[in-house]
This record gives C-alpha cells, structure tokens and sequence, in this order.
C-alpha cells in the first residue's frame, strides 16, 4: 500500500538518534545549574561512580558528546544527570534547553575511576567535590553497598554560593528521609551520613574551601571526627583540575595513597570537567 501522509506530516516524525534517550525530567537550579533524567538502555549496567558519553545530534548532523557522571544509582529505572550551562559551550549552549519528550544521545558505555572497587575497606568513606563534581556521589549516596562498606560517609561539598550548593542539600535531605531508602539501606543508614556544604563567595552556616577546612581541622571540629587515616579513611575526589590537584596533596598529607580500578588504595579522583587549555 502506497503511504497517502502529506510529506509535512512525515516530517513531524521525532528523528531517530543513534543511542537516543527520552527527557522524562528537567530541572533548573540556577542560571548555571540544571538536572535532567532521561530513560535508561535496558542493556546499560553501570556502578555507581561512572560516567558516559552523552549528547545532541550538532549542526553538521554529527553527534556532539561530552562525558557526563551518571547522578542517579544502579537500581533506578532512569538515569539522572546534573549539568553545567556554559554559555557559550559547545553541547551545553543547546543541552540546557532540553525539554521532557524530546532525546538526547547516550553510549552506553559506563567507565571511571569514583568507584567502591577502587579503595581498600575501611571506617570512613569522605566524598569531595566542588561545583558539579557532586554528581557522582549524589549515584554512590543513594547505593546501599556504600552504606553497607563504611560506618560512616561524609559528603563535603563546596561552591561560590549558597543557590549552588541546593541540589546536594535536598538530595541529602531526600535521601536522609526517604522511607524505600531506609528499607534498602537497613536501621540507622541516615545517621551514617554526613553532610558537610560550604561556600566560599556567599556568607553561610559553613564557609571556606574543603582543603582548608581540611588542614586547619575545622571540619573534623565541626563534624566530630578526630582526623583523616591511612588505617580508618578512604577518599574520593571530584572537582576542577586545581581542586584535584590541591585535594592529592592534602590526602597524601594525611598518609593516603592514590587507587585505581586496577589497584584499589586509599583515595581515588576524577576531574568534574576539562578547563580550558588542559
Ligand atoms: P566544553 O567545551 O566542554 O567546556 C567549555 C568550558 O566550560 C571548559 O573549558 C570549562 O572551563 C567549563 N566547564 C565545562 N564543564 C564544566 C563543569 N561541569 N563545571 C564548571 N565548568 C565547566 N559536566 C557536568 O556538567 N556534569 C557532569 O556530571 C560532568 N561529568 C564529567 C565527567 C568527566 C569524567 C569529565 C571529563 C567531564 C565531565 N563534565 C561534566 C564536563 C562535560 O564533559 C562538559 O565539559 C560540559 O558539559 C560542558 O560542555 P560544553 O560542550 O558546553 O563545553
Ligand atoms: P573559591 O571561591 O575560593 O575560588 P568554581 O565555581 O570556580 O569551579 O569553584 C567552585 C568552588 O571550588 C568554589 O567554592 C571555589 O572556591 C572552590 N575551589 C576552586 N579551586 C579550588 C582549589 N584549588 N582548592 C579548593 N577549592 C577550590
């Protein structure tokens, strides 16, 4: 049978992306900020920590990838992802308008270094991000295997401001009071976690840079924990190159050794995004 649809019906047809994924969900946080949850690949496996490829089709028909953290955890039916708007960014100028029903690509392909199978067991697991380096912890908070290696987690995040800092503040706050969570994670879980959010440009209840509260031992003051251990802590990083690079020396100050996948130590990093000229 011969197709009768006018040709500008047919047009209206969604494209088919390669890897294409439904927007089920956006929200913006700030002028710089948003979280977005799409649908997940049946086949996409992942532990909680990794990142993929995701993107939109670019003006010369070609996809325009960037690696992003997976947000959510391993058990959710979605994927949820935090973003920066850069604006005149490549990918995000354009990711940042996204609307539920219309796609994004997704290679389901998970990799990363933030991952529990990278560090030796221990007491404390410290999480340290700035900015968007949030994201793969906001995955690991919400995976009962975290909760089940380390009595304690401690999340530590820093940014400019205090609008900044909300998306962590009500994911903490989500998670600390969701009633499936608490059946997940077993009695007592909410009280094994720790949050601990300061700006550095914007007054708050917490102020200053995680590596100064860090060697100053305001935050072990403030937290109630005597120190960070090479026997007891174990750490993961997720920030600008600076943060990384200055985080690196604060931990093996404290006695910790860098891991990988491949040689599981005491503290692991990733870079939250490339800077410029790097
Ligand atoms: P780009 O050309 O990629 O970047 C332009 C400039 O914007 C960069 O040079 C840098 O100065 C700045 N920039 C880029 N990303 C950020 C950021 N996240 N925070 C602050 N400044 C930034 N980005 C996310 O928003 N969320 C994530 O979960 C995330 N996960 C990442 C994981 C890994 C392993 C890496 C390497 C990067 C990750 N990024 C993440 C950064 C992301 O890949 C893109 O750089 C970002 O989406 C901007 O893309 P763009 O094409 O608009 O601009
Ligand atoms: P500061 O305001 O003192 O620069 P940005 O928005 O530039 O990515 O920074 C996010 C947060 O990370 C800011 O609060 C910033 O503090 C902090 N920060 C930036 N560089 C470092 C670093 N090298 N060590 C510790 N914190 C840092």
């Amino acid at each position: 049978m011969t197709d009768q649809r006018p040709v500008t019906e047919a047009t209206a047809t969604p494209i088919t992306l390669p890897d294409a994924q439904t927007v089920t969900q956006v929200k913006h946080w700030t002028d710089r900020l948003f979280s977005f949850r799409v649908t997940r690949p049946a086949s996409l496996r992942f532990r909680s920590g990794e990142f993929v490829m995701i993107g939109l089709l670019g003006d010369n028909g070609k996809p325009l990838l960037r690696a992003y953290s997976i947000a959510s955890p391993a058990w959710d039916d979605e994927l949820e992802f935090y973003s920066i708007k850069v604006p005149d960014g490549p990918l995000t100028s354009k990711l940042q308008h996204i609307q539920p029903g219309e796609q994004i690509i997704l290679r389901p392909k998970p990799v990363g270094t933030l991952v529990l199978d990278a560090l030796l067991p221990g007491k404390r697991l410290w999480f340290f991000a700035t900015g968007t380096g949030i994201a793969p912890f906001a995955s690991l908070m919400r995976d009962p295997d975290t909760f089940e290696r380390y009595s304690q987690v401690i999340m530590m995040h820093t940014c400019r401001d205090v609008a900044e800092l909300e998306y962590g503040r009500q994911l903490v706050e989500n998670i600390k009071s969701d009633e499936m969570l608490a059946e997940l994670f077993g009695e007592g879980f909410a009280d094994k976690l720790l949050y601990y959010p300061t700006t550095t440009r914007e007054e708050s209840a917490h102020m200053g840079r995680i590596t100064d509260n860090l060697t100053s031992g305001k935050a072990f003051a403030d937290l109630g924990i005597p120190g960070i251990n090479p026997e007891e802590d174990r750490g993961m990083v997720c920030g600008s190159l600076a943060f990384n690079t200055d985080m690196k020396t604060v931990l093996e100050g404290f006695g910790l050794e860098e891991g990988a996948n491949s040689d599981p130590r005491q503290y692991v990093v990733e870079k939250a995004f490339v800077g410029d000229g790097i």
